[in-house]
């Protein structure tokens, strides 16, 4: 096949045959076709959509051009957790001991963080002595024993989409559903779990902007991992205010031994508990969402959610002592700011506090760019909570050289107080995707 006949069919409308989309992704993935054939023909593809059938077999295609883990030599029902990425989000550091907890095998592998939205390896990585890359024997010997891994990836999962999620940040052909979903669960199906569960999200903070953008989304990447022999399940959930109170990679860490201990905040659990519950239906451990959440809650009140992340973080070098005693976050400067007004909080903008937190050194602007573990912003009001003039809304974490006060005074601008209650509360989970 032609790289040129692929790229006119998608061109003019056509649906791509699986041996079409097959060579495509080998092709490229072995230097066989250029990169401006490949950036031509996501732009086709971003112009004319793909059918459910085609972005299943694009998804395919791409898990096969890397690396593929094998879990095969654990047992139980592996589930693997995603999230589309989002702001304040630790989810993962609390949902995956806590599953864990009640027995479903979690061999888990995240990212770094790439601009606004924090990395669940970094956050983890600003534990003293914690070692995200394991080998893989290493890796699955750990989740046998302890039930949980957490590391970050190694070696070459999902070749491909490291090649096109490249060319499309370049191209201005990232936002397109089958591209997005194809992408997300290439390297889900590749990760080697057995079931997956999704947080997909919408909002300001999210790639998709609107719910009904994000269940189009949630719907086919369902469909995929049905197709693919992986049942999957997807929650769909709001990002147009924070999810939790933290900013900032040490900071996300102490929020999750907080919610672990039974402190977390309302929109927080919720998410952890929506989350939670069908990760232990898909693991076979509960038999619907209302026994799913009360196990949730269980695993929290009894401390075993919390005992399995001190065991994880110390099966991986980490250090736990501090757990239950102080906060992980240690900053050089320290500064809080508060509320001039009286009324309700509005609006948090997540996605400017994301970029001020950033600037302050907790994100990369670019892969290469090294993060300050310890900085960021913690938020002691959430969306939606009544606030009186004079109380705190917001710490910030700094480094020596910050201007404190011109930071707080950009992010104040982004936390909104009104006099009136807000007339529509969004839930924060809004539907569940089967
Ligand atoms: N996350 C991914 O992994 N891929 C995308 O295309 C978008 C979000
Ligand atoms: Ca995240």
């Amino acid at each position: 096949m032609w790289p040129m006949d692929c790229i006119a069919h998608k061109r003019d409308g056509k649906v791509l045959t699986a041996d079409e989309i097959r060579s495509f992704i080998a092709d490229y993935t072995a230097g066989r076709i250029a990169d401006y054939q490949a950036a031509a023909w996501l732009m086709a593809i971003y112009l004319q959509g793909m059918t459910d059938e085609e972005t299943t077999e694009l998804t395919l295609a791409m898990a096969k051009s890397g690396d593929i883990v094998d879990l095969s030599s654990i047992p139980g029902i592996k589930v693997d957790k995603h999230s589309t990425g989002g702001i304040a989000d630790t989810t993962t550091l609390i949902v995956a001991p806590l599953v864990a907890a009640a027995g479903v095998p979690v061999a888990k592998m995240s990212g770094r963080g790439l601009g606004f939205t924090g990395g669940t390896a970094d956050k983890l990585e600003s534990i003293p002595g914690f070692q995200i890359v394991l080998p893989e024997e290493k890796f699955l010997d750990q989740v046998r024993r302890v039930g949980i891994s957490l590391i970050t990836q190694s070696g070459e999962i999902a070749a491909a989409d490291k090649l096109l999620y490249a060319l499309r940040d370049a191209t201005a052909t990232v936002e397109s559903i089958p591209l997005i979903a194809s992408s997300i669960m290439s390297k889900k199906i590749a990760s080697g779990a057995d079931a997956i569960v999704l947080d997909v999200k919408y909002g300001d903070g999210a790639f998709m902007k609107t719910k009904e953008r994000a269940r189009e989304l949630a719907k086919i990447m369902v469909s995929i991992g049905r197709l693919a022999g992986r049942p999957t399940r997807a929650v769909i959930t709001s990002m147009s205010a924070p999810l939790g109170t933290a900013i900032g990679n040490a900071l996300e860490v102490d929020e999750a031994v907080e919610a672990l201990s039974g402190k977390g905040g309302r929109r927080l659990m919720e998410v952890v508990e929506a989350l939670g519950a069908q990760m232990l239906i898909v693991g076979q451990k509960a038999a619907d969402e209302a026994q799913g959440r009360a196990m949730i809650r269980d695993l929290i009140a009894s401390g075993k959610g919390l005992a399995k992340f001190k065991e994880c973080i110390k099966a991986q070098g980490g250090s736990t002592s501090w757990i239950g005693k102080r906060p992980l976050t240690k900053a050089e400067q320290v500064f809080t700011a508060v509320s001039t007004d009286g009324g309700y909080i509005t609006r948090i903008d997540g996605r400017a506090l994301g970029e001020i937190a950033m600037e302050m050194g907790a994100g990369r602007a670019r892969k290469e760019d090294a993060i300050e573990p310890m900085v960021g912003i913690r938020l002691f009001k959430e969306l939606y909570d009544p606030v009186r003039p004079g109380e705190a809304l917001f710490t910030l974490y700094g480094k020596k050289t910050d201007d404190m006060m011109a930071l707080a005074q950009r992010a104040a601008d982004h936390i909104i107080v009104t006099d009136e209650q807000a007339a529509i509360q969004e839930p924060v989970v809004s539907d569940i995707i089967l």
